[in-house]
């Protein structure tokens, strides 16, 4: 078996012990159980462990701080997809389409809460080290989600500032999961910094393929609806393109779009059209390629073993090329 099938293989079992579902009060629980076991890529744990093997033989200390990544991530779902009015993901309903708003709201904080107790058992003497790494974290993607909603309301978002608000909605995690991973097998500070900004760039690069996938995906595999950022006028990193890119006509076209259409699926269509006048997709499928170059580059930079290194491009390569 491939070792991040093995890694994931490892992830669902622990997530799958922590029996969510034999837990009361089952309306608080049971959510939790629905969101943790309906599958979902554990891209942020895998990466976790992938780094610590990179600089321990023993990857033990590195999976409760892990699993406590993933729990943390859940936990932004299912809050972020009330804040999008997102009604599915992973192919099927969202907790706050399932149950109500007020469930989505309470098991998401229980969520979060399990997740520090997670690491606060596990993280062993790197504790400290550990906590501070995820409470910075933490509170750095809130930040990133109350951009990703001020641009809602807003015109003009320059890139650079798209590029700070993914950073911290997105990026600091991946970023905290390579650091994590790296300090808990043991890597020196020197090293944690280095895969911590490896991950920057690879973070990067995940959301920008989310922003793609969410209009040009596939449903079936993506899981989530086509669209969903044009209908909440989010400021993606296509829009932001296709407004660079278009003369003054188009630019208005898109902005009258954006502002004016109450039609989702006649707004959805017709940004589609406009962005691919402009070139957007192939254009921003080279950004990401930039991103996981850099992220590549990185992490041969961080000084972990050679050829577990090398195992992880693999995992990076395949990244590169996700549908879901
Ligand atoms: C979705 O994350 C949210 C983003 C940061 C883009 P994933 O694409 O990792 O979601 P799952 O856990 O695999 O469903
Ligand atoms: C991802 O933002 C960031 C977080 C969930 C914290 P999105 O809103 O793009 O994520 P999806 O597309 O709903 O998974
Ligand atoms: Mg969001
Ligand atoms: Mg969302
Ligand atoms: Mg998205």
């Amino acid at each position: 078996m491939e070792i991040t099938e093995e890694l994931r293989k490892k992830i669902d079992l622990e997530i799958e012990l922590m029996n969510f579902s034999g837990r009361q009060p089952v309306e608080l629980y049971e959510p939790i159980h629905y969101i943790m076991s309906n599958g979902g890529k554990r891209i942020r744990p895998v990466i976790s462990l992938m780094a610590g093997r990179m600089f321990g033989k023993d990857i033990s200390p590195c999976v409760g701080p892990a699993i406590a990544l993933e729990l943390f991530h859940n936990f932004t779902l299912m809050h972020d997809d009330i804040m999008d009015r997102a009604d599915t993901r992973r192919g099927r309903p969202t907790v706050h389409k399932k149950w109500n708003t007020n469930t989505a709201i309470l098991s998401g904080d229980a969520l979060v809460v399990l997740s520090f107790e997670l690491i606060s058992a596990t993280g062993g003497d790197k504790l400290p080290k550990l906590l501070r790494i995820f409470n910075k974290t933490a509170l750095e993607v809130c930040e990133g989600q109350q951009m990703d909603i001020n641009f809602e309301k807003l015109k003009d978002v320059s890139e650079a500032e798209y590029m700070e608000m993914i950073k911290l909605k997105t990026s600091v995690l991946i970023a905290a999961a390579m650091e994590i991973g790296a300090v808990a097998a043991g890597a020196s500070e020197n090293q944690g910094a280095l895969m911590y900004e490896a991950g920057l760039n690879l973070g990067l690069a995940f959301q920008l393929q989310d922003d793609l996938l969410d209009l040009y995906g596939n449903f079936e595999e993506f899981g989530k609806k086509p669209g969903g950022d044009i209908i909440m006028n989010k400021k993606t990193i296509l829009l932001i393109r296709a407004l660079e890119r278009a003369g003054k006509s188009t630019k208005d076209q898109i902005i009258n779009l954006m502002e004016n259409e109450s039609d989702p699926n006649k707004k959805v269509q017709s940004a589609r059209e406009l962005f691919d006048n402009q070139g957007v997709e192939e254009n921003v499928r080279e950004t990401v390629a930039e991103h996981f170059n850099n992220a590549i580059e990185m992490l041969y930079k961080a000084g972990g073993d050679k050829k577990r290194t090398e195992e992880f491009i693999g995992l990076m390569n395949k990244m590169a090329d996700r549908k879901s």
